[in-house]
């Protein structure tokens, strides 16, 4: 969930040092051109509180300059990772004693004054949140404005201060401020405090089951309302976002179907984002075909948010690495999981044969590459192959943490995924973008596409 920036020398990382701040620096102490030593010196001169993850080959290779570790943490390193390590263990040291003051105190004080501050800049660049989903008493990671008029915000908080209950209802019910707004900049950030909040939401031991479960549904939905429908048309999302929560609501209804549902979700919290994601992309793509009725819709709708249940029955290490991190024979287990759906399915009354016919189906692609039984063409059924197209859409999507038109026009751009999805499918995933045509321009398309548009002959 980091914005990382690499770089292969020490000058280079003294640079990006100069101009941006940093979360945290991993140095590599055998770096070359300013070795590792001389960048901990430079940043603790010149950014003392910086927070530095040493990365060691060895803790021998530190005798040669007469070191040790505590010799490196009075140097200003705080923490020392000995090679190999994993990028697990890596997270943990990133964030296992991380509280949102540690976050906090990473942000650049402002210099001067933090008073209330126009700025005119244009409404695209911002992103819009309810003042509900604020929370007091705790420091807010970025900038926070409110809209007064079109292409005009007023800076009312800046990253690091803390928002207080009262100043809070004050905006609320004084001034009548429906929304707050943060710039798209910061959208990162946004994520990540968000993230950190269910983080904490998960570990804690006073909150129940359920209530986590419930937690969790409430964060993926502001999510996925405030930052991964940007750039959607918003009739589109809100029409999808009703019909995704009406559906959620009749599985609660259910109480045998229900059990098997929050039972994932407790088994993996962020099957909730993920589904409920895949559920908004793919209804709002059948609702762009002529062919479209209420019944498809919601067949559709009830298929998503079941699609990924089979994968209870995978070992729990599975569920949080992507395929291209498995090894072969996790990756055997992990292409089980649409069977294993149709199975757990099976004995349910309300679940037909023809949703569990979709989701036995949702990894297969158009031309045959997809699993388990790689059917190609016509033979995979379209609402498999909407959901396998959304599918993908919302792991790069939330992997390479980029918005909706920058993570299709990635798909776009791709020969070799493009032809994972009839095209027709994709056309109509395209036409839920408010700006179709900037997405399609570079795009590999197949040519008798109706979204490339047609070359002039030269005359
Ligand atoms: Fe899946
Ligand atoms: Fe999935």
């Amino acid at each position: 969930m980091y914005e990382v920036e690499v770089v292969n020398s020490g000058k280079k990382a003294q640079l990006s040092l100069y101009n941006r701040q940093f979360f945290a620096v991993i140095l590599n102490l055998a770096i070359k051109n300013h070795t590792g030593l001389e960048v901990l010196k430079f940043v603790r001169a010149k950014h003392a509180g910086q927070r530095v993850v040493v990365m060691l080959d060895s803790l021998e290779m530190l005798k040669k300059d007469d070191l040790d570790v505590q010799k490196l943490v009075k140097m200003g390193a705080t923490e020392v990772m000995v090679r190999p390590f994993t990028m697990e263990q890596l997270k943990d040291v990133l964030e296992g004693q991380q509280t949102i003051d540690d976050l906090v105190k990473n942000i650049p004080k402002p210099t001067g004054s933090t008073a209330e501050m126009e700025v005119s800049e244009s409404d695209a660049n911002f992103t819009k949140v309810k003042i509900e989903e604020f929370y007091t008493g705790k420091a807010i990671l970025f900038n926070v404005y409110i809209q007064l008029g079109s292409n005009k915000y007023v800076k009312i908080l800046y990253a690091g201060d803390t928002f207080s209950l009262e100043r809070l209802n004050r905006y609320k019910n004084e001034k009548g401020v429906q929304f707050l707004y943060f710039h798209n900049a910061d959208r990162q950030k946004y994520i990540q405090y968000c993230n950190f909040l269910a983080s904490k939401i998960i570990a804690s031991e006073k909150v129940s089951g359920p209530a986590k479960v419930k937690m969790m549904k409430a964060t993926a939905e502001k999510l996925i309302e405030e930052v991964y429908s940007v750039g959607l048309k918003p009739q589109a999302v809100e029409e999808s976002k009703q019909l995704a929560q009406n559906m959620y609501q009749l599985l609660e209804n259910q109480t045998d179907l229900y059990q098997v549902l929050r039972e994932f979700q407790e088994f993996d919290p962020n099957a909730y984002t993920h589904s409920y994601s895949v559920t908004l992309f793919a209804t709002a793509i059948i609702k762009q075909f002529e062919w479209q009725s209420k019944v498809m819709i919601e067949t559709t709708a009830l298929a998503c948010l079941l699609h990924d249940i089979g994968k209870v029955k995978m070992p729990r290490e599975l569920v949080d690495k992507r395929p291209s991190q498995m090894s072969q024979a996790e990756l055997e287990i992990y292409k089980k999981h649409p069977e294993f759906g149709d199975k757990i399915l099976s004995n349910n009354l309300m679940i037909g044969q023809n949703i569990r016919q979709i989701i036995l189906q949702h990894h297969e692609y158009f031309n045959g590459t997809g699993f388990p039984n790689g059917l190609k063409g016509n033979k995979v059924l379209s609402i498999s192959n909407i959901i396998s197209l959304c599918d993908d859409f919302v792991h790069f999507m939330i992997t390479d943490q980029t918005a909706p038109p920058e993570t299709l026009k990635r798909i776009l751009v791709n020969t070799e995924l493009v032809k994972r999805y009839n095209s027709v499918i994709l056309e109509n995933f395209i036409k839920i973008f408010v700006d179709p045509e900037k997405i399609t321009k570079n795009s590999s398309l197949p040519s008798n596409s109706r979204m490339v548009p047609h070359k002039r002959a030269a005359s």
